[in-house]
Formats: structure tokens, sequence, C-alpha cells
């Protein structure tokens, strides 16, 4: 089974709005859709798809003071974020659809929530059967309810890890706007097996901040048993081909 982060300033323009990147999206749901109808390599177990929410999460995120530690007890502020980005997963799912693939929305405000330490819940049993339903559910970077806090935003990185432990994925790919980690010399790093490999080019690893970026990236998905690769969407193909795609990190 394998868990792909479609990322937000892949599918969206970042630069306006609540504004789609329709070539990006249409050419991932081309790959996508091509790689279930060829059954590629992991993907005979199911595919669970996250996206992040680019212009429409963080405008709206940004605009009422919430991140993933600062929440509100406003639930009109809530309902916009979480609206929007409902949005932006009906046109994900509609360019799926258009395409044949079974893709069905799993709203993670409706799902998950935040214990007192901040750490993310998930449960599984909507997904395990969704999957064995032979759907592939797509989650969102959306809002969450977080004990202490009220609700918080909740990342597509940190779905995708939660998702991808909770369910033993087989690998995880993260698409994004760079073709990988790279190196001082802007060349794209082919693995990383361990941070202090790479601490000189991302920073100590104590840069890793809530607010992301890829020390985070890379960090966290070290921590996880699962094998993950960040690519370009132009190696999403080969990603889910089972073919070497951007960084592998194991
Ligand atoms: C953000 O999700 C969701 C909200 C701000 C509500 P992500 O943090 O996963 O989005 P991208 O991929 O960075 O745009």
């Amino acid at each position: 089974m394998i868990v792909l982060k479609l990322g937000g300033s892949v599918i969206t323009d970042k630069d306006r709005p609540e504004t789609l990147d329709g070539e990006a999206i249409e050419g991932a749901a081309d790959a996508i859709a091509d790689a279930l109808r060829n059954e590629t390599d992991g993907l005979a177990d199911g595919l669970v798809i996250v996206h992040g929410g680019g212009s429409f999460g963080h405008h709206n995120a940004s605009k009422h003071g919430v991140s993933t530690t600062d929440g509100t007890h406003d639930a009109a502020a809530a309902l916009e974020i979480h609206g929007a980005m409902k949005t932006l997963n009906q046109f994900v799912l509609r360019r799926l659809l258009e395409r044949d693939v079974q893709a069905v929305p799993v709203h993670p405000f409706s799902a998950a929530h935040r214990d007192g330490d901040g750490e993310l819940e998930l449960p599984t049993g909507q997904l395990e059967t969704l999957l064995a339903e032979g759907f592939v559910p797509v989650l969102h970077g959306d809002m969450v309810a977080h004990a202490g806090a009220g609700a918080t935003v909740v990342s597509g990185d940190e779905l995708v890890a939660e998702a991808a432990h909770n369910l033993a994925a087989d690998r995880i790919g993260l698409c994004s706007t760079v073709p990988g980690v790279l190196d001082e010399n802007e060349t794209v790093i082919d693995r990383i097996s361990a941070y202090e490999d790479v601490a000189s080019v991302l920073g100590g690893s104590d840069a890793t901040d809530v607010t992301g970026g890829m020390a985070a990236k890379v960090q966290a998905l070290l921590d996880l048993e699962v094998e993950a690769s960040i690519f370009g969407l132009e190696e999403l193909e080969s990603f889910l081909d089972g073919s070497d795609a951007g960084t592998k990190i194991d």
C-alpha cells in the first residue's frame, strides 16, 4: 500500500488565494490513474492520497492566526479554513473521478484529533475499510480538534506520517515543488539514511520546527519505519511504477 502526498504548492497557484494549478493537478491525476490501471508496484493493496493546502489552506489559516500549535475556539474561523480545504478536495476528487479513479473524501476534521501534547490521533478503521472495498481515500490538510487549544491546523505531512504508520504502508511518496532534497550544489541527493548525512545542508537537527520546511520533513520521514521518497511532479509516474524518484529516505 502506498501513501502519496500531493504538496499544496504543486496543485495550487501559491501566489493567488484559492487558485488551482490546473495543469499540475491534471498531470498528477493522469499519472495516478495510469498507475492504478496498471496496478504498478505496491498499488495492488491500494493507495491513500493526502493533499496539502497551498493557496487554499495557508491563506485562510494565517488570516485567522491559526497554525499547528496556535488554535482557535471560533467555529466560524475553523469552518472557513475547513471549507476552503473541502473546496480544494472536491477539485482533486473530480479530476480523479474523471479518470475512473474510485476516489472518495476523508476529512480529517471529522476523523482525527490532537491530544493535550499535540500528538495527532488518526483512527484507521475508516481508511482500512475504504481500501478493502477498492476505494482511494483522499485526505487533506485540515483543522482538527486539539485538547486545550480549540482547533488547530493539521498538515498533510503529519497525516501522511500517521496514516503510513497506522496502516503499515509499503512506501510513502511526497510529490513536491522540488525534484528532491538538494545538496549545496542544488543537486538531488539520491538517498538519505541518517540525519547526520545531510545536517550540513539542511541545518542542525534542532533547526527543525513546527512550520516544517525540508529539514522537518526529512527528520519526520527518517523517524518512520516506512521507506519514503521526495520528488517533483515529473517523477510521480516513476515513483508509482516502483522506480527510483528524487530522494529516497529510509
Ligand atoms: C495545510 O496543509 C492545511 C491548512 C493550512 C489548513 P499542508 O501544510 O500539508 O499544505 P502544503 O502542502 O504545505 O501546502
